[in-house]
């Protein structure tokens, strides 16, 4: 397996954008909700209402104790409201089950309303640095091109995909929780699914895709 690590954790402590929720000070609830607002929407729009929301229920209680049409209002032009909706549902689950705190166990997480295998597995690894693969659709295409060798990830297969991050994640916790954050990162602004730069990558020596010529087909290589 390519040491993936080596070269990308310096790259993101350079090239990372600062954001709010991977900030030190960030609360679970407020990586939550942020992983709601991402699940369909471009971080630039995400940030003023994610700003804006934690600002009006900086807690679950806060927002559980506020109406859903308060919710759908807030969540403005992010589009599929139902996620504020489900946000709301989430945040009466987190007050009457868990007394108010975000659950830091896997089957409490996947247990709320609009929460899934993605969003269950962030909250576990960003909110509270403990050590799990998490797979989005930019980490699936870095690891198709720069471990399988192809242009394109083929259709989701939640076991695959969380064992081909597991097989390049850090074992120490801390390390696994940045190179999370650097894998998407290298995704959302070099690796990304139409026009790559290449030439600004920070692990183009070890990339299979890259050093195959970049064939264009979706098709995987045999199985090794
Ligand atoms: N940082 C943490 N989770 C993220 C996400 N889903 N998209 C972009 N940046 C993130």
């Amino acid at each position: 397996m390519p040491d993936l690590a080596g070269p990308l954790l310096p790259w993101y402590l350079a090239a990372r954008r600062d954001l709010p929720w991977r900030a030190p000070d960030a609360t679970p609830w407020g990586v939550l909700v942020s992983e709601f607002m991402l699940q369909q929407t471009q971080v630039d729009r995400v940030l003023p209402r994610w700003h804006a929301w934690l600002d009006a229920w900086p807690t679950p209680a806060d927002l559980a104790a506020a109406l859903a049409g308060d919710a759908i209002r807030a969540w403005g032009r992010l589009g599929y409201p139902r996620r504020a909706v489900w946000l709301h549902a989430a945040a009466l689950q987190i007050v009457e089950r868990h007394g108010g705190r975000v659950p830091d166990d896997l089957d409490a997480l996947l247990a709320l309303r609009g929460v899934g295998n993605y969003t269950a597995r962030a909250v576990l690894v960003f909110a509270f640095g403990q050590r799990h693969p998490v797979v989005d659709t930019n980490i699936r295409r870095v690891l198709a091109r720069a471990v399988d060798g192809v242009a394109a990830p083929g259709p989701p297969n939640a076991r695959r995909d969380l064992a081909a991050m597991a097989r390049v994640l850090p074992r120490d916790a801390g390390r696994a929780r940045q190179f999370t954050w650097a894998i998407m990162e290298l995704g959302a602004l070099v690796c990304t699914a139409r026009t790559p730069a290449c030439d600004r990558c920070p692990i183009t020596d070890r990339c299979r895709w890259l050093l195959l010529g970049r064939p264009a087909t979706t098709s995987r290589p045999a199985r090794r």
